[in-house]
């Protein structure tokens, strides 16, 4: 099986990259592939503009959009590991699924309502946050939950969003343990 993993982390001691990377070590145990794109590295420009518009008169996209297009065709899974920001997905996560998702990819619209077009078996969302989750109001929490599962990815078509919001993870050995076994298990799953 192959997993897409959207990674964003603009520091390379971060958190969420060292769950991305413990996250492919175990996909690989498990004889999965995995690629991850790796949004401040590979320069990943977020805004919709120019010719990301063409999507909406049938003519072609941007050439990095049409070529994370194609590897997420090939994908199985697709996974987002970010840091909560604000309580919601940082900009440059936004910004990709403003570009990527665009109509005749990820949906489609006509006389019949709309109808989501993707194919992955599940998405996986992995957001770490700063705060502890007893300071955290549970509002919050399910707001992001409800926007990620039924206003993003099953819009799209996507049947399962399994989401993972981690809590000051790393603040002890103990639940940095406990938190690299969970994201272990989540590549099992897979
Ligand atoms: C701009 C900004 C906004 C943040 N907003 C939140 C927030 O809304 N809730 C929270 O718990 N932590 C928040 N944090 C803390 C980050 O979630 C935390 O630093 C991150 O999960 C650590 O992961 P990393 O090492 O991969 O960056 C914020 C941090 C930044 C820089």
């Amino acid at each position: 099986m192959l997993v897409t993993n959207i990674l964003s982390s603009h520091h390379p001691k971060s958190q969420t990259r060292e769950l991305v990377s413990v996250f492919n070590e175990e996909l690989a145990a498990q004889g999965h592939e995995s690629f991850t794109y790796d949004l401040y590295e590979d320069g990943f420009q977020p805004i919709m503009r120019g010719d990301d518009f063409n999507q909406f008169s049938g003519k072609p996209l941007p050439a990095d959009v049409s070529a994370i297009q194609a590897q997420l065709q090939k994908s199985q899974v697709l996974t987002l590991f970010y840091p909560v920001w604000w309580n919601g997905m940082p900009a440059i996560v936004k910004g990709w699924i403003d570009r990527v998702f665009s109509k005749s990819f990820a949906y489609d619209y006509g006389a019949d309502g709309t109808r989501g077009l993707l194919t992955f078996k599940k998405v996986i969302i992995v957001a770490t946050l700063g705060n502890k989750k007893e300071d955290v109001d549970p509002q919050l929490e399910a707001s992001m939950r409800f926007i990620n599962e039924t206003g993003i990815f099953r819009y799209s078509g996507v049947a399962e969003t399994e989401q993972h919001f981690l809590y000051s993870a790393f603040s002890d050995e103990e639940s940095k343990a406990a938190t690299l076994e969970r994201v272990r298990d989540m590549a099992r799953r897979c």
